[in-house]
């Protein structure tokens, strides 16, 4: 081996321990707190109630629950707000400390693009947005925002970032990462965990990260889902060495970075789940890769390992799961991992080993100092939403934006031109922009969501007094406008049900979009969408096009672009399919019709 080769390698050992010397540093007082543990009281420790499930609040007790999670759409029972957000999580924490160790809980949500369920939160770009960018230093910005917004609630635990590959624009996923490149995948989520969980995992201004969905979540084969979809949850059928390749190094840096915790995928990897693959989740990740935080299981994820759930348990947390997220079921799954400990059917090491991993977490996270509060700090509250923060997103917005063409100068736009004609089913809508993952799981379309400002509003702002703005969402009445913008694109979806076989452009859209055409006005294109899409006949009836992904509340940062503010600098961190027969372009023999890394500037 050369020898800078070898000081590389020595050199990296030698920061992962260091960085992970601050779990195990806590070694002997998990040790010693686990000494005092009944065995209820572990498996409570392994276990994750769904906050709109919980039989009752007198459940945290009752099971010894070691964390909870507001899923999406589960709002607190008393409503969508900030100060409701923060009593809920800090009623829980009282009923926590109650039981005889009082051991605090981790409190989990998808604070994805910002702390996306709680009304009034800043919406930030979806990753796939940010992974164009190619900005490092942005993406710890916003990470960085959105755990203090978390933390304003009182929220210690965001499962993210997704550091999927997707290799396949069908899957309704592909938002959720930054790129189809591996090593983007790897900067940009080593950059999320940095900021996410700052430097001290015990500073109140940061949350716990969760690098997920371990592994192949974006390599399934189409039509391999056992789900309702096509690709979601589906198989990953490759040999180890291709896994690795596409799929390990955002998990190494994520680890090295120091995350506390990582969620294996409900997909399966050669027909084996990776919630039951031993292989995956205890060799790889914990002995090779010397992983010290702990593993927590997808949504109901154990369930899918087999029909009889005693096995499915059992299979899991021996191929090394630490934590099960049982939403409504998490008494069903208490006794029954209960019995196969006491049938010897789980080993007592296995259990000590998953409750000493989330106790290291916790006592690193200062949630056992006994001098601090694990309360929400509401002074917080005051940043919540704030313009600063509204700043940090519409800077991302006019970043992660795409310039994929522009003829005869059309862009940018003068602010003092005579009349403009706005159109398009996305043009004044807030929901639209945000995608899922915004309040709902799914998302929604129109103003019901959050704050902020759509792009139509954005124009508006940003225009002379003197310029007229006229608005129809199916583009009749441009006649006369010096130009026209049509803002067209998908409407929001989360998951599975974002899986489509044909990612087109839609009748009303198309049709927004000839009818501008048809007065001759110059046409500038504005693609919302959470995946490349197929526009070839869009793009031959507009002068100007440009992919904004999904931008969140801010649609300011677009008119920034527009208008010639900013020059666009986004570039692509997908390739972009020339046609349905191309997809998955990772397997086409011809070229995209834009790839990777393309953007046009003015
Ligand atoms: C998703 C995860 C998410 C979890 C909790 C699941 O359906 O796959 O990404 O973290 O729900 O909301």
């Amino acid at each position: 081996m050369k020898k800078n080769i070898r000081i590389l390698i020595l050199l990296s050992i030698v920061s992962v321990q260091a960085r992970c010397g601050s779990l195990s540093s806590y070694d002997k007082q998990a040790k010693e707190l686990l000494s005092k543990m009944t065995l209820e009281e572990k498996i409570g420790q392994m276990t994750q109630a769904e906050h709109g499930m919980l039989k009752g609040i007198n459940d945290v007790e009752k099971y010894f629950l070691g964390s909870i999670l507001s899923g999406g759409s589960s709002d607190p029972y008393n409503g969508n707000s900030l100060a409701a957000w923060t009593d809920m999580y800090d009623n829980y924490q009282k009923q926590a400390l109650k039981t005889r160790l009082a051991i605090p809980l981790l409190y989990g949500v998808d604070a994805l693009h910002g702390h996306n369920n709680v009304l009034g939160a800043v919406i930030f770009p979806h990753n796939i947005g940010l992974g164009c960018t190619r900005d490092v230093n942005l993406v710890e910005e916003i990470a960085r925002i959105t755990a203090l917004e978390v933390r304003a609630t009182g929220i210690n635990w965001t499962f993210a970032p997704c550091v999927t590959v997707p290799q396949d624009i069908r899957w309704g996923r592909t938002y959720e990462g930054f790129s189809e490149n591996t090593e983007l995948v790897k900067i940009l989520g080593e950059a999320q965990v940095r900021a996410y969980q700052g430097n001290d995992l015990s500073n109140p201004l940061f949350v716990l990260a969760c690098a997920k969905h371990f592994i192949g979540d974006g390599g399934t084969v189409f039509g391999t889902s056992k789900m309702t979809s096509m690709l979601d949850q589906g198989n990953t059928q490759m040999n180890e060495e291709t896994l690795r390749k596409l799929f390990l190094s955002p998990y190494i840096a994520a680890i090295e970075a120091g995350v506390g915790s990582i969620m294996p995928s409900y997909s399966s990897f050669n027909g084996t789940k990776c919630s039951a693959d031993k292989h995956l989740l205890t060799e790889i990740l914990k002995e090779e890769l010397g992983f010290e935080g702990f593993l927590i299981s997808d949504y109901k994820a154990i369930k899918q390992i087999s029909p009889d759930f005693n096995t499915a348990v059992e299979i899991s947390i021996n191929a090394g799961m630490d934590m099960a997220m049982e939403p409504n079921s998490y008494d069903v799954y208490f006794t029954t991992l209960k019995n196969l400990v006491e049938q010897r059917k789980v080993p007592m090491s296995r259990i000590d080993d998953a409750v000493i991993r989330i106790l290291l977490v916790k006592f690193a996270m200062g949630l056992m100092d006994k001098n601090k509060s694990v309360f929400a700090d509401r002074s917080l509250h005051k940043q919540f939403g704030s313009a600063e923060h509204r700043e940090a997103a519409r800077k991302a917005v006019r970043q992660s934006i795409v310039l994929l063409k522009n003829e005869k100068q059309t862009l940018p736009i003068s602010k003092k031109i005579v009349r403009i004609h706005i159109a398009g089913k996305s043009a004044d809508d807030i929901g639209n922009q945000c995608g899922g993952w915004t309040i709902e799981w799914l998302g929604k379309s129109g103003d019901v969501t959050t704050g902020g400002t759509t792009i139509l509003q954005a124009v508006k702002n940003t225009v002379s007094a003197d310029t007229k703005i006229t608005f129809s969402k199916d583009g009749s009445g441009a006649e006369d406008a010096n130009i026209g913008i049509v803002v067209i694109g998908e409407t929001p979806y989360a998951e599975g049900r974002g899986d489509v076989g044909q990612p087109v452009i839609d009748k009303e859209d198309m049709e927004a979009v000839s009818n501008m055409k048809k007065t001759g006005i110059p046409v500038v294109v504005v693609l919302i969408s959470g995946r490349p899409m197929i526009i070839n006949e869009v793009l031959e009836q507009c002068d100007a096009f440009i992919a904004a992904w999904l931008p969140g509340t801010e649609g300011q940062g677009a008119a920034d672009v527009l208008f010639g503010d900013y020059k666009p600098t986004g570039k692509l961190s997908f390739s972009w399919p020339k046609s349905v027969s191309q997809i998955p372009l990772s397997q086409a023999k011809d070229k995209p019709l834009f790839e990777y890394g393309f953007g046009l500037s003015y």
